[in-house]
Parts: structure tokens; sequence; C-alpha cells
């Protein structure tokens, strides 16, 4: 399959039916809830807009700036959106009321903002709660006072209960269950609608999904377990990062490749160049052994990624040529395999696929109703 015809550049793929299918994952997994499709930073690299139009049968959506917001409304974009950062002042208060969106409310300082404001519209605020991640949110002994506060503000017309999970990528950990008995603990008795649930809470923790479940990476189709890929969790994957060979070679006994040399040939062997490298987003700590999928069979990166480049040994595959097809991960090859062999996550792969990276929607059979 050939991306451009302008030469072998790297190109990406965005699968909008299996976009379709994780959210039906979620449905399937959390029936009684309602969700949120976490599509911040450009839903995960997925590009936001057109993963919006896509996931028409979210109940609302989840981005972490004013900005994103903004840009689903001017997009045309009607569902609820969740601002999951909240607003820093009167002047973003404003616009999130024009606009309709939900916030959350974690710092005292925003708490003071929605006190002197003066509403445009009646808004919904979630209150987050800090049960154990210590980044955002109110501790146990500030929680009644400030939802007794935020009671009192008159434009506040409805108000929910969230926090958000640590540890939940492994499903082992402790923590997970502490946290959610101390949300348990604190949202007692009332009727709020409570949210806990991000991917791994509604895969590996039911206790967790409450009202309204917040899924980010099981929509983009990857695993948010350690242990597992997220074809193992019943996903597809939505993104393929793809590009081609660049080149072929012949290479001698001890001849070292590319920048600092730090792969001697073990043998006389053929090697190929794929047209892809950190200046596109593949990550540079992509270690030798690194799978690479070239004419549908896994082959080893070799020696250091560089900015446009990086090599691989074609010992089994030596009548691979130039123009030849290769898939850096997504379908055929785990996006998981990638991650772990560059010491991060499936997320920061995502997120971190550079503008220089044609970008081609494939779409879908049959629109929303
Ligand atoms: C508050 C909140 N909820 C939900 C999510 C979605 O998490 P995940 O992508 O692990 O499903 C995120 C993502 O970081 C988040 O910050």
């Amino acid at each position: 399959m050939q991306g451009l015809d302008s030469g072998l550049t790297p190109w990406v793929t965005i699968d909008h039916a299996a976009l379709r299918f994780n959210l039906d994952r979620v449905r399937r997994a959390t029936p009684d809830s309602a969700i949120w499709a976490v599509i911040k930073a450009d839903a995960y690299g997925h590009g936001m807009v057109s993963v919006a139009a896509t996931l028409c049968d979210a109940d609302g959506f989840a981005v972490a700036r004013l900005d994103e917001a903004l840009r689903l409304r001017g997009d045309g974009i009607t569902k609820p959106i969740l601002l999951l950062e909240g607003v820093y002042s009167t002047d973003e208060l404003r616009l999130a009321s024009r606009a309709r969106l939900e916030i959350v409310l974690h710092h005292s300082s925003q708490l003071a903002i929605l006190s002197e404001a003066d509403f445009v519209a009646p808004l919904t605020v979630w209150l987050k709660l800090d049960t154990g991640m210590h980044r955002l949110g109110f501790d146990a002994d500030e929680f009644a006072a400030v939802l007794q506060q935020l009671q009192q503000i008159n434009g506040v017309d409805q108000i929910g209960l969230m926090t958000h999970l640590a540890n939940a990528d492994d499903r082992k950990d402790p923590a997970t269950q502490q946290q959610l008995s101390q949300f348990d603990q604190w949202v007692a008795g009332g009727e709020w609608p409570l949210s806990c649930a991000n991917s791994a809470g509604i895969l590996g923790f039911p206790a967790s999904h409450h009202d309204w479940v917040r899924p980010g990476i099981m929509l983009y189709g990857a695993s948010p377990f350690t242990d597992s890929t997220g074809l193992q969790q019943g996903l597809k994957p939505v993104m393929t990062l793809r590009s081609s060979l660049i080149s072929t070679k012949q290479l001698q006994k001890g001849d070292r490749i590319g920048y600092g040399g730090t792969y001697a040939c073990p043998e006389a062997m053929p090697i190929g160049v794929v047209g892809i490298g950190y200046g596109d987003g593949y990550p540079r700590h992509a270690k030798t052994g690194t799978p690479v999928l070239i004419n549908g069979q896994l082959m080893p990166l070799i020696g250091r990624v560089s900015m446009d480049m990086i090599t691989v040994d074609l010992r089994q595959l030596p009548n691979a040529k130039v123009g030849d097809d290769v898939i850096l991960w997504g379908e055929g090859l785990p996006v998981e395999l990638i991650a772990e062999s560059a010491d991060t996550i499936p997320y920061e792969l995502f997120c971190g696929v550079t503008q220089r990276v044609k970008r081609v929607d494939l779409s879908l059979n049959g629109e929303c109703g």
C-alpha cells in the first residue's frame, strides 16, 4: 500500500471503524454508565475533530484545556464537553459557560473564580477529589467545605463528584482498591453523579464504573495494562504508522551501522533502511531488536534510530526491495511491543507522531444516526 505519490515518506492511517468498535467495547463493559470519550491532545494524536465525529455515540467528550473544547464547539460538536483541568480566570469561565462546557473544579483558586463570577448560563461543575493520585483535587479535610461553598454559588446548576485512578494499569496494585474505597466513603449518602474510571478502571475494576466513565487509550485500541496488548483486551488498533524501505545494502562481518556504530554485523548480511525516524515520532530509544513489519514479516531494528531513518536486519527477508511496505506499529504489530522496547507507553507514541507525517483517515461505512 503506497501512501503518497510524492515519494516513500511515512504516513499514518486512522481506522475509524476500529474507533467505533472500541467505543462499543466500552459500552459493553459499562452498560449502565454514560461515556465521556477522552479526546484531549488531538485525540491522543489521532485527530480530535474527526475522532469526535466518528465517536458520535459517546455521551460526551472530555478534553484537558479550554482551547480544545472551544475548537470542538467551533467545529459543530454539540454534545456535553467536560473540561478536565477546569478554568483559570474569569474570562475563561465566561467562555466556558458560553460554550456550555462542564468544568472540573480541582483547586481553591478555581473556587474563588466561580464565587465571583456572573454567569452567562447555568454551569455543571465536577468537583475533583484527591483519593491518592496527589496531583489535582481536594483532600478529605477540604471536601465538605468546598462542596458546601459550591452549592451556594447561584450559577452552579449541577454538581458531580470525580476522582482519577493512579495505579489501575497494574491490576494487582492494592492502591486502586484503596482509592475506590476512599471515594465511596466520601460520596456516601449523596445523590451526585459520580465518575472515576479511566480505561484501566473500565476493564479491570467494575466497582469504579459509577455514572460516567472516561475512556481514553482503549478507544484508540491500546491496552491500559502493562501486561497485555489491546488485541488481548478485545480492542482493535486505530492508528497504523507506515513507511517504506528507502534503501537496501549488503554489509560485511564487523561493519558498524549508523550514528555511534552501536551495531556491528555478526556476519555478512543484507540490511534495509526505512524512511522513518524520531523526526516523525518514532522513538529514538527503540532498542536493537524492536520489531518492524516489512511485507507482513517481523524484522528486527538494528543500530540507533536517527531523525529520518532506521535500519533493519534483512537476513530473514533478503529479497526485500526499495519501496516495500513497512509498518512501525498498528495493524499486525501491537504498539505495546514498540513502547516496551523504547521504555515508554503507547500514549506517548501516539501523541508524538509529528506534523510532517501525513494522516490518512480510513472512512466509515455508515454515519451516526
Ligand atoms: C482525568 C482523566 N480521566 C480519564 C483519562 C483517560 O485515561 P486513559 O487514557 O488511561 O483511559 C485521563 C487521561 O489521562 C484523565 O486525565
